[in-house]
């Protein structure tokens, strides 16, 4: 090669490299207007110095549901200065006094002392500012299912949702976030019985809504002609599998990274193709770190043995757990749903049929994701 074909060290494909992180907030946003309508909706009395409607984001990776909240949180904040809108992270912030400081943060701009202060104190201190201020509280909790893991689910839903009834005057609403409706099953009916969410269902995207919202990051991600029609319907091909947009971001920056590498200014199949075996791990191990740890730790005694009967896998997994024979079918049952593991019947056992269990990926691919975290 020569020439023009032929990137200079210092230059590169990339016109604008934000626009391919994952937590760039698009300005265009497109097949998303009734879900924003719902959450603007729900949210709409706050404007107001009202209670708003608590509402629940549901649908799989990659949706679109964090960045509907953040985009409707957006035009609230630029309009309404007596609303405070808060996104806790519940992967990382999973317990009452850990989503509650989240709050305290986003209010007094300090994190609270933190010196053995007892959650009732922050909360009070939260709640009393919210009182004389006249201000409107929102939360999104997103992936509160791992609320459900860690326990603290209802100390968390109760604590705001009944805030009001210990401190008249607060006023509070909630924006949960989950894959599955089946992810709230830890909540118990004191807290049903106040959340009454409207349902927002956010669907995978089809390949036609797919291939729109890629193009137009090509468009303000890469320089012009660095990407083929062809290639990114190759892209669009690949997201179709999962329906999940992060992997078809990611693989285009991917994409990228790989042309650069050979000191090409355009992008061919095989910087496509190599880009997808990467990101398949990375939708796995997103995949993976969504599970309970009583999930993953069934998953890590399959991979670790390749293929194993179903008895054995309950003895060790009761030893590493003390888990009964229930949840460990549950257990056995979601990852199968999941596409995770082959869960068949054989001929084979001493007492008639057993079940064989046995992974559907490379056993390092998911060791490796269990050990990222
Ligand atoms: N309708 C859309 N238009 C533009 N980008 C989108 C759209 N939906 C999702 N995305 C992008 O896809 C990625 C995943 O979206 P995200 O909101 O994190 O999904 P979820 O929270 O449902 O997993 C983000 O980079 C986001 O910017
Ligand atoms: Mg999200």
């Amino acid at each position: 090669m020569t020439g023009n074909d032929i990137l200079l060290w210092d230059e590169t494909l990339f016109k604008d490299p934000s626009v391919l992180e994952p937590d760039y907030l698009p300005e265009y946003f497109p097949h998303r207007e009734s879900q924003l309508n719902g959450i603007r909706f729900a949210l709409k009395p706050a404007l107001r110095g009202m209670r708003p409607l608590n509402c629940l984001l549901v649908g799989p990776p990659g949706t679109g549901k964090t960045s509907a909240v953040m985009k409707v949180f957006g035009e609230v904040e630029a309009h309404a200065p007596s609303v405070v809108t808060v996104k806790v992270n519940c992967q990382i912030d999973s317990t009452r006094f850990a989503v509650m400081s989240r709050i305290y943060r986003k209010l007094f701009g300090i994190s609270p002392p933190n010196s053995g202060i007892a959650f009732r104190k922050i909360f009070e201190t939260v709640v009393n500012f919210l009182v004389s201020s006249e201000k409107v509280l929102l939360v999104a909790l997103d992936d509160l299912n791992y609320l459900c893991y860690e326990g603290h689910a209802n100390e968390v839903m109760y604590s705001l949702l009944r805030a009001h009834e210990q401190y008249p005057g607060t006023k509070i609403g909630i924006i949960g976030i989950v894959n599955d409706a089946s992810d709230l099953y830890c909540l118990d009916s004191r807290v049903n019985s106040v959340f009454l969410p409207e349902d927002i269902p956010f669907p995978r995207y089809g390949s036609t809504e797919i291939l729109d919202i890629l193009k137009d990051r090509v468009k303000y991600g890469f320089y012009p002609k660095v990407i083929s029609d062809e290639l990114l319907e190759l892209v669009v091909s690949y997201v179709e599998r999962t329906g999940d947009l992060r992997v078809g971001i990611d693989l285009l920056k991917r994409s990228g990274f790989n042309a650069e590498r050979r000191g090409s200014r355009t992008i061919s199949s095989e910087d496509v193709e190599k880009a997808y075996e990467a990101s398949k791990l990375l939708h796995l191990c997103r995949g993976i770190n969504l599970l309970s740890g009583p999930e993953k730790h069934l998953l890590e005694l399959i991979a670790k043995r390749g293929e194993v009967q179903a008895g054995e896998l309950y003895k060790s997994f009761h030893e590493l757990t003390q888990l009964g024979y229930t949840r460990f079918y549950g257990i056995v049952n979601k990852l199968q749903v999941l596409n995770y593991i082959d869960a068949d019947f054989t001929g084979k056992g001493q007492r008639g049929r057993t079940r064989i269990i046995k992974t559907k990926f490379r056993a390092e691919d998911i060791l490796n994701c269990l050990e990222k975290k």
